[in-house]
């Protein structure tokens, strides 16, 4: 079984190329944010302040938060509901942010990550799992672009989904989430030491997966 770790800010094409490189691999993918988004919904749902443990440890008690693969995809489950298709937007970008810096929600979800690991081998992309879900992670990177290259990557693909933001609000979020997920105390956004850094500024799709594609053959042949 192998694991492949990709962490890296915003907008880096983490998730469009952790998604290929399972399809590819027969690896299932995992998608850490959606998690960390659920918990945020729920903060929202609830009226909770996504920054105070005061607020969030009491709710994260209550609710029940749950990973489910249906015909190969990852569906999110709030207390029972499927809430997938509402985990995608800036304002829940913003709530996930906020609540991922508490280590009260990091521990929550930290053996449901590492169990999605235990059975299957995976691609998993978030901002800790080199350094934290998975340090033992056969392959892992850090795939990283310029600030201006992801917002504009972000913005098309919120346009894409007929989402409003402007080109300079997606970027001042960005910046804010940067700032937020680099900064926190617990699990910062950082490379693992034993990473491969990747920039994809100027590469396509299709470059960053053969890219990590060969160091996923590599490391399946040792
Ligand atoms: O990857 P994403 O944009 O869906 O993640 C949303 C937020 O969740 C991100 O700003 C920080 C947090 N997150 C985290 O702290 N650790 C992870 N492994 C994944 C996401």
């Amino acid at each position: 079984m192998m694991s492949v770790a990709i962490d890296g800010p915003g907008g880096a094409g983490k998730s469009t190329v952790a998604r290929e490189l399972a399809r590819r691999f027969g690896f299932v993918y995992v998608d850490t944010g959606a998690i960390y988004r659920t918990v945020g919904l729920a903060a929202k749902r609830a009226g909770a302040d996504p920054k105070s443990s005061a607020e969030m440890a009491p709710l994260l008690e209550r609710i029940r938060v749950e990973l489910r693969y249906e015909g190969g995809e990852q569906r999110m489950l709030l207390d029972g509901e499927d809430v997938t298709g509402l985990l995608r937007t800036p304002e829940l970008s913003m709530y996930a942010s906020d609540v991922s810096a508490l280590p009260e929600v990091r521990a929550f979800l930290l053996g449901m990550q590492r169990q999605a690991a235990e059975r299957h081998s995976v691609v998993m992309d978030g901002r800790d799992i080199g350094t934290v879900v998975l340090p033992g992670a056969q392959v892992k990177i850090f795939l990283t672009a310029s600030k201006e290259e992801r917002a504009r990557r972000r913005y098309e693909e919120l346009r894409a989904r007929g989402e409003s933001q402007s080109y300079g609000e997606v970027l001042a979020d960005m910046e804010r989430r940067d700032g937020n997920d680099s900064g926190r105390a617990v699990a910062p956004l950082r490379p693992a030491e034993d990473s491969v850094v990747l920039d994809s500024t100027g590469l396509s799709v299709e470059e960053v997966v053969a890219r990590i594609g060969e160091l996923i053959i590599e490391k399946g042949k040792g």
